[in-house]
């Protein structure tokens, strides 16, 4: 079997990690979470600069970009990457609502995305990767073998998310997650720099009315067709 590059794009909390992660374990490929990139830079700029509401300073944001150092690393016991944000794992931490309500403006930065799609394009070079992210089948694989886009209902998607966090034990409220979803879909699609947008020949899959199970092997039945 060929190596290919599997792209994944959608709006917020689609599942497309969870789809991406069990199609990189089926098929012995990398995963790379790439809103994980962007999250942990975004902390870090909340750490260092307290962005926030009513606090954001584009300029500082890319002087501090040089100093921020990213990486992927596995864990076996989970059986995915985690993220380390200058060597400090911060998998929890980058999920937090608060990370979730700053990452969309600090990604609408064309600097940062730049930065982080070179980084990307590195990761993918050998193929065998599962991409999973916003620009991933416009921006950083417009040559991938297959590109899903991946959609569902905002009710189904804030559900989901709710029920992510509330699993994990954080105090979250239902309203607040929809709308981050709701604020972030805009942000995310009507930004400057790669626009969410479906790219030309992405394969679109709404999920909104199917169980895990259902939707990988539909999902794991168009990948084989492209081996
Ligand atoms: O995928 P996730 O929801 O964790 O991504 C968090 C945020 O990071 C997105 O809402 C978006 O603003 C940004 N992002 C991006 N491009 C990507 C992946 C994520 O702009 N490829």
């Amino acid at each position: 079997n060929k190596k290919i590059t599997i792209a994944i794009d959608g709006f917020s909390s689609t599942g497309k990690s969870t789809v991406a992660k069990g199609l990189a374990k089926k098929l012995n490929y990398v995963y790379v979470d790439t809103g994980a990139m962007y999250r942990a830079v975004t902390l870090y700029m909340m750490r260092k600069l307290f962005v926030s509401d009513t606090n954001f300073d584009e300029e500082a944001i890319i002087r501090h970009l040089p100093f921020v150092s990213l990486k992927f690393v596995f864990n076996e016991q989970k059986g995915f990457a985690e993220m380390y944000l200058n060597g400090e794992n911060v998998e929890k931490e980058i999920r937090y609502m608060e990370v979730s309500e700053q990452v969309s403006k600090v990604a609408a930065v064309p600097e940062v995305r730049k930065l982080l799609v070179e980084q990307q394009q590195e990761m993918g070079k050998e193929k065998g990767v599962v991409m999973d992210g916003r620009d991933i089948g416009t921006v950083v694989f417009p040559d991938a073998e297959l590109k899903i886009f991946m959609t569902a209902s905002t009710e189904k998607r804030a559900q989901r998310r709710y029920d992510e966090l509330i699993e994990r034990g954080d105090e979250v409220e239902f309203d607040a997650v929809l709308k981050n979803v709701k604020d972030r879909d805009f942000m995310d699609s009507t930004r400057e720099d790669s626009p969410l947008i479906k790219a030309d020949d992405a394969v679109e899959f709404d999920n909104s009315d199917l169980d895990l199970q259902e939707q990988f092997d539909q999902i794991l039945k168009i990948v084989e067709d492209r081996l």
